[in-house]
C-alpha cells in the first residue's frame, strides 16, 4: 500500500476534457485527502494543431512512470499524418505497443433504468466482458503498413503463440472471478475468430484449445465472428467472457455497447504486466463535442476499474471502497432515470457527475 498514488491524465479533445474533467470531480470527492494525485499532461489531435506533436516525450514518459493512466478520448476527424491515419488516436496506440497493455477488458452490462434496445426482449440480462488483445493482431501493422506506387497498401495482421497465450488465459482467469453467463450460470469463455478462413485465426483457436484444457471447470466455446455479431445481439445473456484478436475487440466492444444503451455507457480497462491506462471505449464524439451533454457514465466506470486495479496491485482498501461506492452511485442514479440526452434524459455532464458525487459523499 502506498501513502498515495500517482494518476498521469491526458484529458485528450471533442468530449475527453468534459467526462475527464468531472470524473476527476468525481474521484476527488470519494477519495478526500489527496490520496491520488492528479498530473495532466497534454497529447491528441488539438495538441498536434498547436504543436505539430501528437504525443509529446514527456507526456509518454510521465504516463509510463505514473501508477495509472487516466485518458477521456481524443481524436479529430481529418487531422491525420503523411500515412493518411488520425494522429490523434497515437496517444492510445503508442501507450498500448510501448507499455504492452496486452489486455483490453470490456465490461458489457445491461443496467437498471437504462432503455437499451433489447429491454424488453427475452435477452434482458446482459453482463459479459469482451476481452481484447490488445499488442497484435491486425493493430500491429499501425505505422508499419505499405503503399506500393499509390497502387496497393498492404497492413499485416500478426499473432504470436506468446501474445495468443497470455491472452487467452487471461479470458479465463476473469471467467473465474464472475458468477457465469446470466442465462444458465455457467462460467464460459468463447473464442471469437475467423478460423475457418484465415491461418492466423485458425492458430488463435489452436492455441485457445491448447490453454482451455488447464481450466476444466470452464466452459469453453468457439464461435466465428460474422455470426457472433448476430448472437450478441440475439442471445446476448449466452456470453460470460469473449476473448478475440485486436481488431475483431474493437468492432464487437462498440456493438456490445449498443446493446446495453450505447457507447457512452461503455467502460474500458488496458493492463499489463506493469501499467494501466484507463478510457472509456468511445471516441472524442465530435458530433456532440462543446454542448456539455457528453454522457459520463463510461468515463467514470472506467475510473472505478482503475481503483480497483490500483486496489489489487496495491492491497489498498481505501481504493476498493471508493471503487465500490463510485459503482453503487451510478447504479442507483440509473435506477433514478438520472441520463444525459443519448439516453433520453435531459441532465448535462455536469449535473450527472454532481448527482454522482453528492451520492459518493452520502455514503
Ligand atoms: P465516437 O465514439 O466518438 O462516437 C460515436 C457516436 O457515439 C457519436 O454519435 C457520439 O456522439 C456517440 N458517443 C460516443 N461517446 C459518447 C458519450 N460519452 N456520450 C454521448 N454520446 C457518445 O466515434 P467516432 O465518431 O467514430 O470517432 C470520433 C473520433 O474519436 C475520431 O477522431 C476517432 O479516431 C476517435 N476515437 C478515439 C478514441 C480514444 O481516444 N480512445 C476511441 C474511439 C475513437
Ligand atoms: C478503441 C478506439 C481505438 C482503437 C483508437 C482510439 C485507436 O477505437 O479504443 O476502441 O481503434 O482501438
Ligand atoms: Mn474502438
Amino acid at each position: 500500500m502506498k501513502d498515495h498514488y500517482d494518476i498521469a491524465v491526458v484529458h485528450g479533445d471533442g468530449i475527453g476534457p468534459e467526462i475527464c474533467l468531472t470524473t476527476l470531480d468525481l474521484l476527488n470527492a470519494a477519495l478526500p485527502g489527496a490520496v491520488l494525485t492528479f498530473s495532466e499532461y497534454p497529447a491528441g489531435a488539438e495538441h498536434f494543431l498547436k504543436t505539430g506533436e501528437s504525443l509529446p516525450q514527456a507526456t509518454y514518459d510521465a504516463c509510463k512512470a505514473a501508477d495509472a493512466i487516466l485518458h477521456g478520448a481524443a481524436g479529430i476527424p481529418g487531422v491525420v499524418g503523411p500515412d493518411g491515419t488520425e494522429v490523434g488516436v497515437d496517444f492510445t496506440l503508442k501507450l498500448r505497443f510501448g507499455l504492452d497493455l496486452y489486455a483490453n477488458i470490456r465490461p458489457i452490462r445491461l443496467f437498471d433504468g437504462v432503455t437499451g434496445p433489447l429491454r424488453g426482449k427475452q435477452a434482458e440480462k446482459i453482463d459479459y466482458i469482451v476481452l481484447r488483445e490488445n499488442s497484435e493482431g491486425l493493430y500491429a501493422a499501425r505505422g508499419a503498413g505499405s503503399l506500393l506506387r499509390s497502387e496497393v497498401a498492404v497492413d499485416t495482421l500478426v499473432q504470436t503463440r506468446h501474445g495468443i497465450e497470455r491472452i487467452v488465459r487471461k479470458a479465463f482467469e476473469l471467467a473465474r472471478l464472475t458468477d457465469g453467463a446470466p442465462s444458465d450460470g455457467i462460467r464460459r469463455v468463447t473464442c471469437c475468430d475467423k478460423a475457418n478462413v484465415l491461418r492466423s485465426y485458425a492458430f488463435f483457436r489452436a492455441v485457445f484449445d491448447e490453454v482451455a484444457k488447464d481450466y476444466p471447470d470452464i466452459e469453453a466455446e468457439h464461435v466465428i465472428v460474422d455470426a457472433m455479431t448476430m448472437h450478441m445481439v440475439m442471445r446476448p445473456n449466452h456470453y460470460n467472457v469473449v476473448v478475440t484478436e485486436n481488431m475483431f475487440g474493437d468492432i464487437l466492444s462498440d456493438l456490445a455497447a449498443a446493446t446495453i444503451g450505447g457507447l457512452g455507457l461503455a467502460p474500458s480497462a488496458e493492463v499489463g504486466a506493469q501499467n494501466g491506462l484507463f478510457q472509456p471505449s468511445h471516441g472524442s464524439a465530435p458530433d456532440i463535442a462543446g454542448q456539455g451533454i457528453a454522457n459520463p457514465y463510461g468515463m467514470v466506470l472506467s475510473a472505478a476499474a482503475m481503483l480497483d486495479w490500483l486496489a489489487q496491485r496495491h492491497g489498498d482498501a481505501r481504493l476498493l471502497r471508493a471503487a465500490d461506492q463510485i459503482k453503487q452511485a451510478c447504479t442507483q442514479a440509473m435506477q433514478e432515470g438520472c441520463f444525459t440526452p443519448d439516453l433520453g434524459g435531459r441532465l448535462k455532464t455536469t449535473e450527472l457527475a454532481q448527482i454522482l458525487i453528492d451520492k459518493v459523499k452520502a455514503m
